[in-house]
């Protein structure tokens, strides 16, 4: 790295033009399930006030009490860089009067987040996701949907081996009879659980179940089942939710330890992880999580309209497409321009133009000074022609087509060069 140079902040990388296969690959596989399931999309803001947070994500979150990048304007406004996804969803649903439109909304987005973690493998302060959500839906159908588009998506970007992790935190009411049974499992064990631990036993007990920390990971084991503590009625919810996957067979785990790290989920919580064994570390990220969050739209000031949804880390997928050795194809070149001499380059870019509109696709190294030079380049890409232009091709009018493979090389007037292109190259 040069000296006096600064590099982008730290967790915050470039996204390279060689990963852009993979980018383009997933936006388009987003885009085309989301239109086969009739999702609309929406783009919000990447600054949010942070009420917004506060209130819908909840302030003893990590993510909201740790996470957030908070700025003040001049005006003295408090935003931050959104963290999330949802919560913003459901402000925009509210503030946009889309109540009053058909039920449910069904929405879908992609793009930038931030959380200020330790940046390690996966985990970025800068990443990226989609995410889908539909609002005004109370029916587990609509909660099996959400866990179909997103396997549909996996399995469109070829990732077939892939674990689905379900489970229900059930309503406000049934889970504080759940919450008083946990505190009563874990109140012997405090004083060897991680400090973090410590407090979420007095702020947000669910989140328990969540810790990393293999001190606390070994009471996992024996913790009350929350399934067990559910109401009726989110007994039956979560009971359809699961006959509908069965109906579609699309395997899942009951993970009776499973409640995501944000606090505004009711009901049905999932998350999709990595199978197979290449590589045990990455398996145990997540790559996407949802659920059911049935009071974030009353919480954010909206009526009480229920929601579900799932937001998916792309640079999460794209480590899991290398990691399956998927291959994508990016921008296959059909031809290599070559020229030499100020003439030539003009008429080049010319020629350029014209096979550009009957379809062909062109790459060249114009920068290069002879045209050995710029026919290595063109070796190295795996092109079936070149064009090659030089001071007395410009000046007649006429243009060298060299198949890469064979070697031999043909001099044809330039106004026959597309149909000659048509013949040559299937498209
Ligand atoms: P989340 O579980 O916080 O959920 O994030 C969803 C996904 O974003 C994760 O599974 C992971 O793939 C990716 N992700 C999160 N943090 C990072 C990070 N620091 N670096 C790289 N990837 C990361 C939500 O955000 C909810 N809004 C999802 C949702 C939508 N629930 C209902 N609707």
């Amino acid at each position: 790295m040069p000296k006096n140079f600064f590099a982008s902040p730290k967790g915050m990388k470039d996204i390279l033009p060689e990963e852009e296969g993979f980018w383009k690959k997933i936006y388009q596989s987003v885009e085309k399930i989301a239109k086969d399931y009739d999702f609309h999309f929406i783009e919000t803001p990447i600054l949010e006030k942070k009420e917004i947070f506060l209130k819908g994500v909840g302030e003893e979150s990590e993510l909201v009490s740790k996470q957030m990048y908070s700025l003040t304007t001049k005006g003295k406004e408090k935003l931050v860089l959104r963290p999330e996804g949802t919560a913003p969803i459901c402000r925009a649903y509210i503030e946009n009067g889309m109540s009053s439109l058909p039920q449910p909304v069904k929405l879908y987005y992609y793009g930038p987040f931030f959380r200020y973690e330790r940046p390690q493998r996966a985990r970025e302060r800068e990443f990226h996701q989609f995410g889908f959500e539909v609002l005004g839906a109370k029916d587990p159908f609509y909660d099996a949907l959400v866990v179909l588009v997103f396997t549909d998506i996996l399995k469109s970007l070829k990732l077939k081996d892939f674990i689905v992790k379900i489970n229900s935190i059930g309503c406000r009411k049934c889970r504080k009879k759940y919450l008083r049974a946990l505190k009563k499992y874990y109140q012997p064990y405090l004083k060897n659980l991680c400090s973090d631990c410590q407090k979420r036993f007095e702020v947000n007990p669910l989140r328990l179940l969540d810790c990393k920390e293999e001190k606390c990971s070994l009471y996992k084991k024996g913790v009350p089942i929350i399934l067990d503590f559910l109401c009726k009625d989110c007994k039956r919810h979560f009971k359809l939710v699961l006959e509908f996957l069965d109906y579609l067979s699309l395997p899942y785990y009951l993970d009776h330890t499973l409640v995501r790290g944000l606090d505004y989920y009711t009901n049905t919580v999932f998350e999709i992880f990595l199978g197979g064994e290449e590589e045990e570390e990455f398996s145990k990220l997540s790559l996407g999580g949802g659920g059911r969050y049935n009071e974030l739209i009353k919480f954010l000031g909206g009526e009480n309209v229920a929601g579900v949804g799932f937001g998916a880390g792309i640079e999460r997928i794209i480590e899991a497409m290398k990691i399956k050795g998927v291959k994508i194809k990016v921008n296959p070149k059909d031809l290599f321009l070559i020229a030499l001499g100020g003439e030539a380059k003009k008429e080049i870019l010319a020629v350029w133009r014209e096979i550009k509109k009957a379809g062909f696709k062109a790459a060249e190294a114009i920068e290069k000074e002879s045209i050995s030079a710029q026919l290595r380049a063109a070796s190295k890409l795996n092109v079936k022609l070149a064009l090659i232009l030089g001071q007395r091709e410009a000046a007649e009018k006429t243009i060298l087509i060299k198949d890469m493979e064979s070697g031999i090389q043909e001099e044809i007037p330039q106004n026959k060069l597309i149909k000659e292109l048509k013949k040559r190259i299937e498209k």
